[in-house]
């Protein structure tokens, strides 16, 4: 068995504020290489230089880096099984791919293989904390709480709600729905590590009755998250507004029923206008920007720099096309050269870790490497094969390094996974 009070040294890299957009400065950067970090009971104790007296077993990794483990703000669990399936944009690749796959959770064993799969697949990327979308069945969201609970992680997910415009056995009904939240919430939500998040697929999927029964289990509970998808894709968008001819964006039918508020993760929003995002930055809700989807799907471009409300970084899987968020920084600063602009791996970095904590409410708990947070954390290789290697001996200052670390790092770079101090892998 693993124990109790242990120490891990390596080169220690965390945020001690939010980094300036367009900064390659550490301004924002605590970079502590040849470090110590101090476990016990699963929380980080303490961080020093010297070598810890025999009172602590330790683990050596020097010449590795070692971040906070990553937060996955936007990923569904049954989509593993579609990711890179080829030739449509979204509203035709929800009906070809992904509704037959999640047809398939509704048997008690598929949900239960199917959540092992996927959070043993986060954990083998360097993710440790996520916003999941299961499917409609309530046996989906109890298969990925008991599963997040057995490996000790930080998991918020919930039952998704889709009672219109789905297929045969993918949809509810408003007064089913709400008990089956009801009880979701009564068992799994605030035990442990776990969250529950009120789950509007997105706006086509729900009448208008169910999102008023939604916005109504937010207005009830402050504590609750929730999590959907805003302004993907231009068709969409355009459905939206035929559907719901009397609000006065996406985003506002959302707003309407009480949906928005700072525990609110709301995926893409990359067709969203200065009055949205103004109800955003009001509201306190936060876009989970999914650079890999939004490529792999055609969506678009999100406009990063021009966000004054949190983002945090998201794979989007199956939309996107790996659970890796270092590739997905890789993609998201491709998505942001394509509009003129740079994205920093300090940026970057941090979305996927304090920001995302931070935005989640969850930043005394998770997302950096501070004593009295909870001992999650990824050992990475700074470099691995040839060309990685010969990037890595000629770089100059520590922002070139990590920006090549991430533009070429994937989950063949984990070395080890901690969750709440407990080797995974
Ligand atoms: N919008 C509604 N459902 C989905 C989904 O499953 N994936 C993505 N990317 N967008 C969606
Ligand atoms: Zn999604």
């Amino acid at each position: 068995d693993h124990p109790r009070r242990w120490a891990l040294r390596g080169d220690l890299l965390d945020f001690t504020a939010a980094p300036a957009w367009g900064d390659t400065t550490p301004a924002a950067v605590r970079f502590d290489p040849d470090h110590w970090l101090l476990i016990e009971d699963g929380r980080i104790v303490g961080r020093q230089a010297e070598t810890p007296d025999d009172s602590w077993v330790r683990k050596d990794h020097a010449g590795q880096l070692v971040l906070p483990g990553f937060i996955d703000t936007h990923v569904h669990c049954p989509q593993l099984e579609v990711i890179a399936s080829y030739g449509t944009e979204l509203l035709d690749w929800l009906q070809r791919y992904t509704f037959p796959a999640e047809r398939a959770f509704a048997d008690p064993a598929r949900s239960r293989a199917g959540a092992e799969v996927f959070l043993d697949a986060l954990l083998a990327s360097g993710t440790t904390a996520a916003v999941v979308f299961p499917t409609v069945h309530k046996v989906s969201a109890e298969a990925l709480f008991e599963s997040a609970a057995a490996r000790g992680m930080r998991l918020i997910t919930g039952k998704v709600l889709m009672d219109r415009h789905a297929p045969d056995g993918l949809r509810d009904d408003v007064a089913q729905a709400e008990r089956d939240c009801i009880d979701l919430i009564d068992r799994y939500h605030g035990q442990g590590r776990l969250g529950y998040a009120v789950t509007v697929r997105f706006a086509p999927t729900s009448t208008p009755e169910q999102l008023a029964m939604a916005g109504a289990l937010c207005r009830a509970d402050a504590s609750l998250y929730m999590q959907t998808h805003v302004a993907e894709n231009r068709a969409e968008v355009a459905w939206v507004g035929e559907l719901f001819p009397q609000a006065r964006s996406y985003l506002d039918v959302y707003d309407a029923v009480g949906l928005l508020h700072p525990r609110a993760v709301l995926a893409h929003g990359i067709y969203l206008d200065d009055a949205d995002r103004r109800v955003m930055v009001e509201r306190g809700a936060q876009i989970a920007h999914c650079p890999s989807s939004n490529l792999f799907l055609g969506s678009g471009l999100f406009d990063w720099p021009g966000a004054p409300f949190a983002v945090s970084l998201a794979s989007d899987v199956g939309g996107g096309t790996t659970l890796s968020l270092p590739r997905n920084m890789g993609d998201a600063y491709k998505v942001q050269a394509l509009r003129g602009e740079r994205l920093t791996a300090w940026a970057a970095l941090h979305a996927a870790t304090r920001g995302a904590a931070q935005a989640l409410q969850l930043g005394h708990e998770i997302g950096g490497l501070s004593v009295g947070q909870v001992a999650d954390l990824c050992v990475w290789d700074w470099a691995v094969g040839p060309v990685a290697q010969a990037r890595d001996a000629v770089v100059r200052e520590l922002h070139e390094r990590v920006f090549a670390w991430m533009t070429l790092a994937d989950e063949r770079n984990l070395a080890a996974c901690y969750v709440a101090g407990r080797p995974q892998r």
